[in-house]
């Protein structure tokens, strides 16, 4: 069932049965949308793996609304995570702890660590405050497609398979949360998003980048974030990521395209290029914000346009960039074109 916008507290108080009764229910969150359950229901948990046919070795996030419930569900709570949790909690920030024996092992796929997060958007945190319980939620998307940011999205994966989507309308951010690993004693990024290695750094000191955040799912080896190693964020249409000196892949982007009879769209970051074959889609972005913000929803609507190929412009990866970059690498499963003269 979709409930419209806008989302009453009656209505909010009927989602948060379902979550109480063992349901599932997607919901907005500022970063993508979130197929929720009782985290500490193991029935409830195996519904959304089910759902998503999402590997059952790759934990979920769980969401809390009051910063108490982080003790409730972690252990050794370093000073470092406690800084991290004021400064950027609510908001996309995911916290790996180590895991308390309440949250029941499927929730975390059998690891000793638990990833934790306090969502900033107000329905999600009404949602959690109403159901009395925390909320595990990976993104609410078929396992490998675009993440959901929008309820259409949702509803066009799932349709009737899950019990209630509420419509909150757009995500605010459009990528997933910052993961970053809190239990070794160097914090390390697990997983880049809107709150940046930079902002981190400037509240807890050094941390590392892990190894895999710029490789494309096919080389993955490394499985500190069991998420990492699969095909992730993919369109159905073909993604290639064209990484050079501007002009030269403006040059080989033009050139590809006009070589080729597929139905081919191009996705940049500033100036649009311009293609000469009028059926070729070129979309491009005003900054990388509107480029996060839109990304997924644009590979999905590229598929619904029954596009074969997307070529995309790679960006730098200062700020939020090193977070795109990581979502189309991951996305173009090995399809990336080096333009050197
Ligand atoms: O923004 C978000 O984080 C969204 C919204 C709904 O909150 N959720 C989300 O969940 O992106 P999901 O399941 O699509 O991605 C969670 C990532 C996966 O890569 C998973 O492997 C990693 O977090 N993760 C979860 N628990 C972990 C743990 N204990 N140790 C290491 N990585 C973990
Ligand atoms: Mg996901």
């Amino acid at each position: 069932m979709l409930m419209k916008k806008p989302v009453s507290h009656s209505k909010l108080d009927h989602a948060a049965w379902i979550i109480r009764s063992g349901g599932l229910v997607a919901f907005p969150t500022e970063t993508v949308y979130g197929l929720g359950a009782n985290a500490l229901d193991a029935k409830a948990v195996s519904k959304i793996f089910a759902a998503k046919g999402r590997p059952a070795d790759n934990p979920l996030i769980i969401h809390i609304a009051n910063l108490s419930d982080a003790n409730l569900l972690a252990k050794n709570i370093s000073l470092k995570s406690q800084k991290l949790m004021k400064t950027f909690w609510p908001g996309p920030l995911t916290l790996v702890l180590k895991k308390n024996k309440i949250v029941p092992s499927i929730t975390c796929a059998n690891l000793d660590s638990v990833a934790l997060r306090m969502p900033e958007n107000k329905i999600a945190l009404a949602l959690i405050r109403k159901s009395g319980v925390p909320i595990a939620a990976p993104s609410a998307n078929i396992s490998g497609s675009p993440s959901p940011t929008t309820a259409k999205h949702v509803l066009s994966d799932f349709g009737k398979k899950i019990d209630l989507i509420i419509d909150g309308g757009s995500t605010k951010h459009g990528l997933e949360s910052t993961v970053i690993d809190m239990t070794s004693k160097i914090p390390v990024l697990l997983r880049p998003g809107a709150i940046t290695q930079n902002q981190i750094e400037k509240v807890i000191g050094k941390i590392f980048l892990h190894k895999s955040l710029l490789g494309s799912s096919d080389k993955l080896n490394s499985i500190k974030s069991p998420g990492m190693k699969y095909r992730h964020y993919a369109p159905k249409a073909k993604l290639i990521v064209y990484i050079g000196k501007s002009e030269l892949v403006d040059k080989k982007i033009i050139n590809d395209s006009l070589v080729s009879n597929q139905k081919i769209a191009v996705v940049s970051l500033g100036k649009k290029i311009v293609l000469s074959n009028k059926n070729k889609i070129s979309i491009s972005f005003k900054s990388k914000t509107e480029m996060a913000k839109k990304l997924f929803s644009t590979l999905r609507s590229l598929d619904d346009q029954k596009v074969d190929s997307i070529f995309v412009k790679g960006i730098d990866n200062s700020g939020i960039g090193l977070a795109i970059m990581n979502r189309l690498l991951r996305a173009s499963c090995g399809n990336i074109v080096y333009c050197r003269k």
